[in-house]
């Protein structure tokens, strides 16, 4: 193994035997299903956030059977609050796959982990290293921060020949033994020393070896993507109000947003005839709310919520993919970020 390699490793996995961390959750087992959940609800999620789920999620799912015993909506619910619903959605069809499976066992190494819904080259070898120690190397946001700033690597990494180049990188860096201490120490150098933004170099035990430091460009590695204009979408969100109750409708299963509980999306110029035939509702007052931004990767949507309280509602007017929630119970809705941030605004009014 050439020698700056082997410095790398060797430094990381002193430094995280005493300043990693050692008391998660997910590290008191060996379990693949126990440690796949974990680095699921990790992939964009912060470990403070993830604690909670994480702990009422192994309660209620224990293992992969009763996972995949249950329903989709059920493991969307416990994900509500988490964001990024597709990986919970992948989680429950990988359940259902593993279940499916001759021996209903876990399959034994990184390479065919990724070939389950979810889960990617990175993700697979994450739990392959923790379950089995298997020799295999990660590369998620984190460590491609790390890398690139560590060994000097310039470009995107969300660019093809830059990521090639990172995860060679990795596999090369990655020692005879020791794997289990030296993929810790990656995900928590990453998180706690080398971060983003204001990272704490005066700590980090690789700082005096570090390309980046060494050419004063910690600000500028990894290199960011570059800048694009997305198109801007609007839409008008009905929130429909009766008493301590809205509205919402579940969106189709593909699609943006798919399966999660949403205001719907109205044209202004129909808005009390689509009220009265769509949804029973005959309206006191409509007033908009304050517009609500979201970015998605390829687009911006610019929402206004129109939020009209109802004089009356028809009973019969029932279709289904519609609720009605309790604003109190809001919290609990399988819903994307700014439907729940919406929501809480809501109940303050
Ligand atoms: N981020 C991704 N995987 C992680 C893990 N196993 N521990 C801490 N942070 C992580």
């Amino acid at each position: 193994m050439p020698k700056p390699a082997e410095d790398f490793a060797k430094t990381l996995v002193a430094w995280q035997r005493h300043h990693g961390r050692h008391d998660l959750p997910w590290q008191a087992t060996r379990d693949p299903y126990r440690i796949w959940v974990s680095e699921i609800m990790l992939q964009q999620t912060q470990v403070a956030t993830v604690i909670p789920y994480y702990a009422r999620f192994m309660a209620r799912f224990p293992d992969v059977r009763s996972l995949a015993a249950a329903r989709e909506e059920e493991v969307l619910e416990l994900w509500a609050g988490l964001g990024y619903y597709a990986r919970g959605r992948n989680l429950h069809a990988a359940a259902r796959a593993i279940a499916a499976r001759p021996d209903a066992g876990f399959p034994r190494r990184a390479n065919a982990l990724s070939e389950l819904p979810g889960i990617g080259r990175s993700t697979a070898a994450a739990i392959a290293v923790f379950a089995w120690n298997e020799r295999a190397a990660i590369l998620d946001g984190n460590v491609k921060r790390v890398l690139a700033r560590c060994f000097g690597i310039e470009g995107f990494p969300g660019e093809r020949a830059v990521e090639t180049r990172l995860w060679a990188l990795a596999q090369e860096l990655l020692p005879r033994r020791a794997v289990r201490g030296y993929t810790q120490g990656l995900m928590d150098l990453g998180a706690t020393l080398c971060t983003r933004t204001r990272p704490h170099c005066e700590r980090c035990p690789y700082a005096g070896r570090c390309e980046a430091k060494r050419t004063k460009r910690v600000d500028e590695l990894p290199t960011r993507r570059p800048r694009k204009i997305h198109p801007l979408r609007e839409a008008t969100w009905l929130v429909l109000r009766d008493a301590g109750r809205v509205l919402l409708q579940r969106r189709p299963p593909q699609g943006l947003w798919g399966g999660l509980w949403t205001f719907p999306e109205i044209e202004r110029d129909v808005l009390r005839a689509r009220c009265r035939n769509d949804f029973g509702c005959e309206l006191r007052s409509t007033r908009p709310l304050a517009p609500i931004e979201h970015s998605f990767t390829h687009f911006r949507l610019r929402a206004v919520p129109l939020l009209c309280i109802v004089s009356s509602i028809e009973p019969r007017a029932r279709s289904s993919g519609l609720r009605w929630v309790e604003l109190g119970r809001a919290t609990a809705v399988a819903a994307p970020a700014p439907v729940h941030r919406l929501l809480a605004e809501l109940s303050a009014l």
